[in-house]
C-alpha cells in the first residue's frame, strides 16, 4: 500500500511551544492545509489536554510526551478501527519495553500500565468518509520525566528507570515503531498485531474484580474481539462483551 518505503511518520514534526490540544491542532490544521501522511504535531505545554470519556489529561509543561501523529488508514474500515488502538498500545508498548523489561502493561483499551500505576494513554479522533477511516488522529501522552503527581495511580518512565530521558529521541523511537508496526498492518499482518496485543494485556487470564452496570463481580479477561470489546469470562462461566465505559476494573 505505501509506494515509498522510506520512512514517513515522524518526518515532519510540527512544533508548538505551547498549546490547548495536539489533538485539537491537528484537526484544526486538516481542514485548513493538505497535510502529509505521518505528520506529528508536538508540544512542550499543553493546557487542555483531552483523555478519553471526556477526561482530562494533564502534563508538566517540558517534561512528557504529548503529541499526535496523522494517519491515513483509507483501507480500514470503521469497524475495523480498534486496529488503531492496538497499533498505537503495542508500538507505545515496545519502546518502552526496551526501557521497562518487566511489569509493563497494554490496559485495555489503549493504556499503558506499569505496575498498577498508568504511564500513557491514547486518544484516536478518526475522521470516516463511507465506512472507511479517513484519517485518524493518534494522540499520544505519555508521562516521561514528570516526577510528582498528584494522583498516587500515575507513574513516569523516569520514576520506573530512576533516570531522565531524552524527550526527542524516544520520540524518534517511538514514531519508527509505529512506522514498522503501521506497515505490517498495511499489509494486512494482524495475527501478529493481535498476538502481541493479547501478550501485553493488562489482568489477561487472571481472575479479578470487575463492576459493570449490574455491580461487581469475578471474571477472567479473554481478550478482546474483531470490534475492540473486552471479553470477560464472569464466574458462572457466561462470556460477556463489553465497550468502553460499560466496565470498571476494580482489583
Ligand atoms: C487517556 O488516557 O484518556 C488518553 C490521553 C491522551 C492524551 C494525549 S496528549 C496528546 C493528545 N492531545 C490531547 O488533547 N490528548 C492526547
Amino acid at each position: 500500500k505505501f509506494s515509498n518505503l522510506m520512512s514517513f511518520v515522524g518526518e515532519n514534526i510540527i512544533y508548538k511551544a505551547t498549546c490547548g490540544s495536539t489533538n485539537t491542532e491537528a484537526m484544526k490544521l486538516l481542514s485548513a492545509e493538505n497535510v502529509p501522511e505521518g505528520t506529528v504535531i508536538i508540544t512542550d505545554n499543553q493546557t487542555n489536554g483531552r483523555g478519553q470519556r471526556a477526561n482530562t489529561w494533564t502534563s508538566e509543561p517540558y517534561k512528557n510526551l504529548t503529541f499526535s501523529l496523522i494517519l491515513y488508514p483509507t483501507w480500514v474500515m470503521i469497524q475495523n478501527s480498534f486496529l488503531l488502538n492496538m497499533l498505537t498500545a503495542i508500538s507505545i508498548y515496545k519502546t518502552l519495553n526496551t526501557y521497562i523489561p518487566n511489569g509493563l502493561f497494554v490496559k485495555w483499551p489503549n493504556d499503558i500500565y506499569y505496575q498498577n500505576k498508568k504511564i500513557g494513554g491514547v486518544l484516536i479522533e478518526n475522521l470516516i468518509n463511507q465506512n472507511k477511516i479517513k484519517t485518524s488522529i493518534i494522540g499520544i501522552g505519555l508521562n516521561i520525566n514528570q516526577t510528582t503527581f498528584s494522583l498516587t495511580n500515575i507513574t513516569s518512565l523516569s520514576l520506573v528507570c530512576g533516570h531522565e530521558f531524552n524527550l526527542s529521541s524516544l520520540l524518534t523511537q517511538l514514531t519508527d515503531t509505529i512506522q514498522t508496526e503501521y506497515v505490517l498492518l498495511a499489509q494486512g499482518e494482524i495475527d501478529i498485531l493481535q498476538k502481541d496485543y493479547l501478550a501485553a494485556l493488562y489482568w489477561v487470564y487472571e481472575q479479578r474484580t470487575f463492576q459493570d452496570k449490574a455491580g461487581y463481580f469475578q471474571g477472567v479477561i479473554q481478550g478482546v474481539d474483531a470490534i475492540g470489546r473486552l471479553v470477560v469470562q464472569k464466574e458462572n462461566g457466561q462470556i460477556a462483551y463489553y465497550e468502553c465505559k460499560e466496565i470498571t476494573f476494580i482489583a
